[in-house]
């Protein structure tokens, strides 16, 4: 584990958000817990309610019971965490909340650090991002105002902007109040432990990277299927669709991870260069080229789902073949599959090999059925492993797929910390590697604005819940 992080206060904008009640305070009480926050710390939650501390912090426990009962709570831990949790009612959009959160700030001092250095975390729907950092400022709580000693910092919920345009517009808002290196764009995959293996996996073994390009590998496929639905989150699905709420963070970024070149060094920025030069290596999309590139779905009985319109023609499910025009991968399908309401819950990337020069041991075809791959498993199990062809025994000459297999769980005996955990407390430390820079933001919103554009507002095909998605997704693989 890290250092502990300075002493510091935690702004949570969106105190009564799923989000907070979810990950954001069981991650902060789990840390306390184990003693991996600051000595002194303070948690300001902030939200629209009228409320006093101790009602919040009722709130907060009630919550956090009826979520997790198995992990909490033990009163006594929570009345030490909660001592620790306050409460400040603000209206996002009129100034005079955010000079009560000043003076609140201000007057809770107590040990040194606490009131100078604050991280500020924005767990509110993204339409509020700039009129909340343009507030704090105007409030003299932005971090380029450089008058106040300690540091300030902010964390920024995914999706960052609607596209290219709004993100822009966002980075230029929030660049003007805080630092680059200190705005933490947050998308909790980065955070996952399997996720972070990809890079160790590639550049702390000698054995993949010489065969981890065009000339050796086939194709790479990533999978990112859910067997469930939007749940309640129609609203925000009908603003997002899964282009934006998964197509353009996580799925991107896996892409990035598994395809990137080494970089220069292990820092942030260094990885952060390479990845960033991977999103801008993607090949745009065309009108010509999204029909053989580009499948959108939408699940059967997403029109009746709550603050779903009828006639709605959000996607639920993309399947894309992306290619990387680079050195290393030109003509190398990369395809994406991402999707609400399939037939399984897994997160995978499959690295598929080419097939030997000569086939001695069966027909052409059967090559795919035995062709060497390496499979990420980034959840729910955490495994990697790479399947090659074996004898079959007997008299007979017949090969056979097996597997070698590294799981996570029976190998390290350590049990894993969750993404909320990792980011938080990289985030109070100032680290940024696992954050998405603002080129980073930019690049993957040119992609998907691009793939819209060349879509042209075709409506997504329907596929039934629980199935693969829509039937011609086959298109993209031939
Ligand atoms: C979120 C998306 O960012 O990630 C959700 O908004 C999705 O739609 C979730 O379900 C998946 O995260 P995880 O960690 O459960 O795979």
């Amino acid at each position: 584990m890290q250092v502990k992080p300075d002493n510091c206060t935690i702004v949570i904008f969106g105190a009564h958000s799923d989000l907070a009640a979810r990950k954001l305070f069981p991650s902060l009480y789990q840390l306390a817990l184990w003693g991996h926050l600051p000595e002194e710390f303070r948690i300001l939650g902030v939200g629209r309610a009228e409320l006093s501390h101790a009602e919040f912090r009722l709130k907060v426990y009630e919550k956090m019971a009826g979520l997790f009962p198995e992990t909490l709570p033990d009163e006594t831990a929570f009345a030490l965490f909660s001592a620790r949790l306050f409460y400040v009612r603000v209206d996002f959009t009129e100034i005079d909340g955010y000079y009560a959160l000043q003076k609140e700030l201000m007057d809770g001092a107590g040990a040194s650090g606490i009131c100078t250095n604050l991280l500020f975390y924005l767990a509110t729907p993204p339409g509020l991002a700039p009129i909340i950092v343009k507030n704090l400022a105007l409030a003299g709580l932005g971090e380029k105002d450089g008058s106040f000693g300690g540091w300030r910092k902010i964390v920024v919920e995914k999706p960052y902007g609607r596209n290219l345009q709004t993100a822009r517009e966002l980075n230029t808002i929030i660049g003007d109040v805080f630092h680059e290196e200190r705005i933490f764009r947050i998308d909790h995959y980065l955070g996952k432990e399997t996720v972070q293996n990809i890079m160790v996996f590639r550049f702390s073994n000698g054995i993949f990277e010489p065969l981890w390009n065009r000339h050796n590998i086939a194709n790479v496929t990533i999978t990112i299927a859910e067997d469930f639905g939007i749940r309640d989150r129609g609203a925000f699905y009908e603003e997002a669709g899964l282009l934006r709420d998964i197509m353009q963070n996580h799925a991107l970024q896996l892409l990035a991870s598994v395809a990137m070149e080494p970089p220069v060094d292990f820092s942030a920025d260094s990885v952060r260069d390479e990845k960033a030069k991977l999103l801008r290596s993607i090949r745009p999309f065309t009108p010509e080229s999204a029909w053989q590139s580009v499948v959108l779905g939408q699940y059967e009985g997403y029109r009746s789902e709550k603050n779903v319109a009828p006639d709605s023609t959000v996607e639920t499910f993309a399947a894309v073949k992306f290619f990387v025009d680079n050195w290393r991968w030109k003509e190398v399908p990369f395809f994406i599959k991402a999707g609400k309401n399939l037939d399984v819950t897994v997160t995978e990337i499959v690295i598929t090999f080419k097939c030997p020069p000569q086939n001695y041991f069966g027909p052409a075809e059967s090559c795919s059925y035995t062709a060497n791959q390496v499979i990420l498993r980034i959840q729910p199990e955490e495994t990697i492993a790479i399947k090659f062809g074996a004898k079959r025994p007997g008299e007979s000459v017949i090969t056979d797929p097996v597997y070698m297999k590294f799981d996570y769980k029976t190998s390290f005996a350590e049990p894993g910390v969750t993404p909320y955990h990792r980011l938080l407390l990289d985030a109070m430390a100032g680290e940024q590697m696992n954050f998405i820079r603002q080129d980073s933001v930019e690049y993957s919103w040119a992609i998907i604005d691009a793939l819209r554009e060349a879509v042209g507002g075709q409506p997504p095909e329907t596929y039934r819940v629980h199935s693969h998605g829509p039937e011609s997704v086959q298109r993209i693989y031939e």
